[in-house]
């Protein structure tokens, strides 16, 4: 018996998930749901039922098994619910939600119907992220003294357009939420829970185009131990510059680089020697600006073989809460900067 899928959302990253079940053996694509008009979404070639509204196709669409939700982050939560509350599991693109309260929601209910929540954070699934994984699971670095996150990337007017949800606060939600969760789901898969955080924020070039930062400088101790800083910006000029972790351990040095982390660059370890890594996969490729690691279809192996073999989601609902947890605790430490909109009204813009 096939999986059957579902999606809401049928955008950029939707449609991928229609492409990765669609080349999955033992899944089908059943109906897509999106507001925009059918003609205008580009899912002809998926030849199924499109629906006008996430209600509409669980009132009156196919029966299916799982809900793929690929909506603007901000509706996340609330279709998640919808898809547990009509008996689906639900695979939820990242971030899981934009608040840790409706991550709460999701996962009550999703325990209370006895589905799974899949969260999607491909990038674990990159060569460099599984070996470096094992590596620090083994001991191999040591104690961890100091952990460095840096995310450079270019996001400008090619990317916000003016009337979408992208860089809007309610749908959107920050720039640590839709651009650089992926890596902070890294650090936490890694390293565990911080605490003891000091962050600053800066608008350098997203006044016309988003309602929050562009960048922002963050410290804070990891509860394991060491210490961890993670700087970012989506105002580097033109193209991507980097997304990088450089983990000092007592035992070794290593830095993880790339557009995505998707290159080793460094490795020193005591008594160690690096094997030859798999080739990561490319890029999300979005036009004028590239994304994360185009691993999409390890997800669908992984909410398969959980379905109808007993795995275990590789990204559930706890850790999908614990990484929107952590970016809200990120942002709280300076909650004048967060929105311009505070700013403005403060008078301090
Ligand atoms: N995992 C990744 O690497 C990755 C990459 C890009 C985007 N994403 C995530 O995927 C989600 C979608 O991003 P995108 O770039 O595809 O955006 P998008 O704007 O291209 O697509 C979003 C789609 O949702 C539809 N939509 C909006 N409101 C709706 C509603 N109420 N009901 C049904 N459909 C609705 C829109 O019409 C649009 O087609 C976001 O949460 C984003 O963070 C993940």
């Amino acid at each position: 018996m096939k999986v059957k899928f579902a999606v809401v959302g049928a955008g950029h990253i939707g449609k991928r998930h229609a492409e990765m079940v669609m080349r999955n053996p033992e899944a089908e694509l059943v109906a897509i749901a999106d507001i925009r008009p059918a003609d205008e979404l580009g899912v002809q070639a998926f030849n199924v039922p499109v629906f006008s509204s996430l209600d509409a196709m669980l009132e009156t669409g196919p029966e299916f098994d799982v809900l793929c939700v690929a909506t603007p982050n901000g509706l996340h939560a609330a279709h998640a619910l919808a898809g547990l509350n009509a008996r689906k599991h639900v695979v939820i693109e990242k971030p899981m939600a934009l608040t840790k309260a409706d991550c709460e929601k999701v996962i009550h209910q999703a325990m209370a119907v006895h589905k799974m929540v899949f969260c999607v954070m491909q990038n674990r699934y990159s060569p460099p992220s599984v070996w470096i994984k094992e590596l620090l699971a083994n001991g191999t670095l040591g104690r961890i003294h100091m952990v460095q996150v840096n995310c450079y990337w270019n996001r400008d007017e090619r990317y916000y357009k003016s009337g979408g949800w992208k860089g809007t606060q309610s749908l959107d939600g920050g720039t640590l939420f839709t651009q650089f969760s992926h890596f902070i789901d890294i650090m936490y898969w890694l390293f565990g829970d911080i605490h003891d955080i000091k962050a600053t924020f800066a608008d350098f070039t997203h006044q016309a185009n988003t309602e929050f930062e562009d960048s922002g400088s963050v410290n804070f101790r990891f509860r394991d131990g060491g210490l961890g800083c993670l700087n970012y910006s989506t105002a580097v000029w033109d193209t991507n510059f980097e997304s990088s972790i450089t983990i000092m351990g007592s035992h070794g040095t290593v830095k993880i680089g790339g557009q995505y982390m998707n290159e080793v660059e460094y490795c020193h370890i005591q008594g160690y020697t690096m094997p030859e890594l798999p080739p990561a996969n490319p890029a999300n490729d979005y036009g004028p600006y590239k994304g994360s690691a185009a691993n999409h279809n390890y997800i669908f192996d992984n909410v398969i073989e959980a379905i109808k073999r007993g795995g275990v989601p590789t990204t559930n609902a706890m850790e999908g809460l614990k990484v929107v947890e952590i970016i809200e605790n990120i942002y709280q430490q300076n909650p004048w900067f967060r929105t311009k909109k505070d700013r403005l009204s403060a008078g301090k813009a």
